[in-house]
């Protein structure tokens, strides 16, 4: 715990040349739950030092943002983001602008900044996250523009500090990187080899956790099922969930992602077997075309998919499976779409993300033949989506008049008179408020579906 101590003593560093200054910080962050959980550690060094959250980028004497680069259009509003902070700093010669994250892991981004954005003081990538409190000291000092990027990644620092979005749900690294380099994916180059926290490590987390008032927690990475790879502990992912599921206090488990290639008997089981862990499942198929799965390098066929999520609802009768699709794909023609839509049908999914395909620099499809028009891309796109749309809504009616235990997330964001929650199945739910507070279990009745959520009512009192 070298390296912890270490960035502790330049916390306490910041700290001091903050002292007497009343200063306020704003974390922006793009992108998944990888990233929202990276921000909450950035957020906790921050406060550590003395800064307090806003959520006002023109309040803030100090902005950092957490990009994300899965995508094209993450990259543009990045770059329109910088644009109006410029303006807040040409008021504020002091403000501070740092940017983290997966688009800085590629060079001409960087390059991009450090020639375009002179005004952003610190940059910095995925690997070199737990550095933060020595980087921002340095910027501070040097009265410098400062870039470290690190090109893999080199050891997993635990014990930093971390403030929580949510003081009764959190979300858990179980596991960084990805090695299964699908061919249109950036995250293997952004985010490195695929490691595995320490099982104990994240039991003691969890623990802490719960001992801190959260009673959901979602464990997070990006192939969870081929957790354990390269530890000595001997720990399978399936182990691992049951173990957490076990732990006093907690009353609910999800996690995110599971890849259709590795998902084991044994998970089914443990998942059938414990009411604590959500009864969902985000499995991502993104073709349902043999031919653009081996393009793709997913290796399962849709034959295989298709069996695999009929065990599950076998064995699982009331679980939510949902995925992502990506349509679009280099050569993607007319019979792949028809196949994609058919295991939209068979699979009956109860929510899905569809994308779609957007060329990135360094992946193995960018520099396939045959990249879609706009208008061809389009138009699966929205053949896709519509089929989504139909198959999910007709799923989650069928849940109407059940009654389900729902998880108070906050007040409804139109409607201050109303509670959002969120069922095992995660769906979200509102209903009126009552004695209830945020953060507890309530049995709501799902009187009505609204496509994705529902309209429901607290049941006994
Ligand atoms: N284009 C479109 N969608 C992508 N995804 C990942 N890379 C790309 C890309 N280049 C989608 C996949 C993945 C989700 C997180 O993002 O569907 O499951
Ligand atoms: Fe990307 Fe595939 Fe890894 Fe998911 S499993 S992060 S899609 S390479």
């Amino acid at each position: 715990m070298e390296e912890s101590r270490l960035q502790l003593e330049y916390i306490e560093k910041v700290k001091k040349i903050n002292e007497g200054r009343d200063l306020k910080y704003c974390s922006v962050v793009f992108g998944c739950q990888m990233n929202e959980k990276d921000s909450e550690k950035l957020c906790g060094i921050l406060e550590k030092m003395g800064y307090e959250r806003t959520g006002l980028e023109e309040e803030a004497d100090l902005i950092i943002y957490n990009t994300c680069t899965v995508r094209e259009n993450a990259d543009k509003r990045l770059f329109g983001r910088l644009g109006v902070a410029k303006q807040y700093k040409e008021e504020k010669p002091d403000m501070l602008i740092c940017i983290c994250g997966c688009m800085m892991q590629e060079e001409h981004v960087v390059k991009k900044i450090r020639s375009s954005y002179r005004y952003v003081d610190l940059i910095f990538g995925t690997f070199n996250i737990y550095k933060f409190a020595e980087l921002l000291y340095t910027r501070i000092e040097a009265k410098e523009q400062i870039t470290d990027i690190w090109d893999s990644h080199r050891e997993i620092v635990e014990d930093l500090p971390a403030v929580r979005k949510y003081p009764f749900k959190s979300g858990v690294n179980i596991m960084y990187g990805c090695d299964n380099f699908c061919s249109y994916c950036i995250v293997p180059y952004v985010r490195g080899r695929e490691r595995s926290r320490r099982y104990s490590d994240i039991i003691d987390e969890v623990k802490y956790l719960v001992s801190d008032g959260v009673v959901e927690v979602m464990l997070l990475g990006q192939n969870v099922n081929s957790y354990g790879k390269g530890l000595s502990d001997n720990i399978s992912f399936a182990e691992l969930l049951k173990k957490v599921a076990d732990i006093d206090g907690l009353k609910r488990v999800r996690f995110m992602t599971s890849h259709p290639k590795d998902l084991s008997d044994d998970l089914i089981y443990v998942i059938r077997d414990n009411e604590k862990i959500a009864r969902h499942l985000h499995l991502p198929l993104q073709s349902g075309s043999d031919r653009l799965l081996r393009l793709m390098n997913r290796k399962y066929t849709k034959e295989g998919y298709l069996e695999l999520a009929s065990k599950i609802r076998r064995e699982i009768p009331d679980i939510a499976i949902t995925t992502d699709i990506i349509t679009g794909f280099p050569t993607e023609n007319e019979d792949d779409v028809k196949d994609t839509i058919d295991v939209i049908e068979k699979v009956g999914y109860d929510g899905a993300f569809t994308f779609e395909y957007s060329k990135r620099t360094g992946t193995a499809a960018a520099s396939m033949e045959g990249q879609l028009s706009k208008e061809e891309m389009q138009e699966h796109f929205d053949r896709v989506l519509k089929k989504v749309q139909e198959v999910s809504k007709a799923q989650a009616k069928r849940f109407e008049g059940y009654v389900m235990e729902t998880l108070i997330e906050g007040v409804n964001e139109k409607d201050p008179s109303m509670y959002t929650g969120r069922i095992s199945r995660n769906n979200v739910v509102h209903f009126k408020k009552d004695g209830h507070r945020i953060g507890e279990f309530v049995q709501v009745r799902l009187d009505e579906c609204a496509g994705f959520y529902y309209n429901g009512t607290v049941q006994g009192g």
